[in-house]
């Protein structure tokens, strides 16, 4: 299946700053309050019997995360904010303009987020734009209630799309600035990082059947506050919940490890990536066969973190349909019996490395 070329809107797109909170829906609230507050730490802005409104420490806007109570684990919205009130009106004309249903709340969609749009996107994504937010207490300074793990700010999104071009080229019309990606020869893209504040990403393009969530990802300071993160899992006889590393990515230079919260999202603790704001910052671009890729030092990838991934929401609180990728799939071309990948560019020449990444 071919997928349309998405139009370049004549309208303005709206200046956007950063992403800044995800709203998802989860089955049993009470499992994920243990996982986000009591395992994880993040900061309760407030609460009820069915929604939990999260920070990270240094945040200073109402929430970066909300989990819902619903029926069907998936993605509500994954919400940007703006520089402006005016840029709110930006946003609902520019996806107006490319024929995409909106709705704007002037009281916002979640308490403590003022007027904003939602909008089904071209990918099929339930983004929110917002200027207009409460702000509660930075708690930076606070290291009588900082753990070792402290989660101090969210960092990026990361979306599954079919086609990463497409995908690609609308987000650059939207503002977005890429950082790094994967190719192969031929000319396949696998990923791309997209960038509005100065890191390697806001949000970040994963090529596979979607549109879905592949994961939301929360910074801490440094490397270690991600080990005792693990220490702790295994402390807790939760190891299992650690679906991949931790270890230090190629891409994006950053530390990281993957979780998976009581519903399957995927969460991703990051840290110490790199300054990405001077308008020639260099891209990045990999090699899908390059086995440092994704684990600088070259550990594998675990084939469910190519596979699995959150429905997303239409504006109704329906799942999106999920469209599947024609492309080459990057699972396909780097694991399994086909799986050649080099640690050293000559190996291509002389083979590959033995047992490949499985
Ligand atoms: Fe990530």
């Amino acid at each position: 299946m071919t997928l349309s070329p998405i139009p370049t809107p004549t309208a303005t797109p709206p200046d956007i700053l950063r992403c800044a909170y995800m709203d998802i829906v989860v089955t049993d609230l009470a499992k994920s309050r243990e996982f986000y507050v009591d395992i994880l730490g993040l900061v309760v802005t407030e609460e009820s019997d069915s929604e939990i409104y999260l920070r990270s420490f240094e945040e200073f806007i109402h929430h970066n995360l909300v989990l819902r109570q619903g029926p069907i684990a998936a993605v509500a919205a994954m919400a940007f904010r703006v520089r402006s009130p005016k840029d709110v009106d930006l946003a609902e004309a520019y996806y107006q303009e490319l024929g995409c249903r909106t709705e704007r709340r002037a009281e916002g969609f979640v308490p403590g987020i003022g007027d904003s749009v939602r909008v089904a996107d071209p990918l099929g994504f339930p983004y929110e734009f917002f200027y207009a937010t409460t702000h509660v207490e930075r708690l930076a300074w606070r290291y009588d209630l900082q753990g070792p793990g402290a989660l101090v700010r969210l960092d990026h999104f990361n979306q599954v799309t079919p086609d990463v071009g497409r995908g690609r080229k609308y987000l650059e019309d939207l503002g977005f600035r890429v950082t790094e990606d994967i190719q192969d020869k031929d000319g396949v893209t696998y990923a791309a990082w997209m960038r509005r504040k100065d890191t390697v990403h806001d949000t970040a393009l994963t090529g596979g059947n979607g549109p879905r969530m592949h994961h939301i990802a929360f910074s801490t300071h440094e490397k270690h506050n991600i080990i005792y993160i693990c220490d702790k899992l295994g402390a807790l006889r939760k190891s299992d919940l650690i679906e991949r590393g931790p270890g230090r990515h190629g891409v994006s230079n950053a530390f990281y490890l993957y979780l998976r919260d009581p519903d399957g999202h995927r969460v991703e603790i990051y840290t110490q990536d790199y300054y990405t704001g001077d308008p020639d910052n260099p891209v990045v671009t990999w090699d899908v066969h390059d086995n440092q890729r994704r684990d600088w030092w070259g550990n594998p990838v675990v084939p469910s973190w190519y596979t699995d991934a959150s429905l997303v929401l239409d504006l109704d609180g329906n799942p999106q349909p999920v469209i599947e990728r024609t492309e080459s799939s990057e699972m396909a071309v780097t694991v399994g019996a086909d799986g050649f990948s080099y640690t050293r560019k000559d190996d291509e020449l002389a083979g590959f490395k033995l047992g490949t990444t499985l």
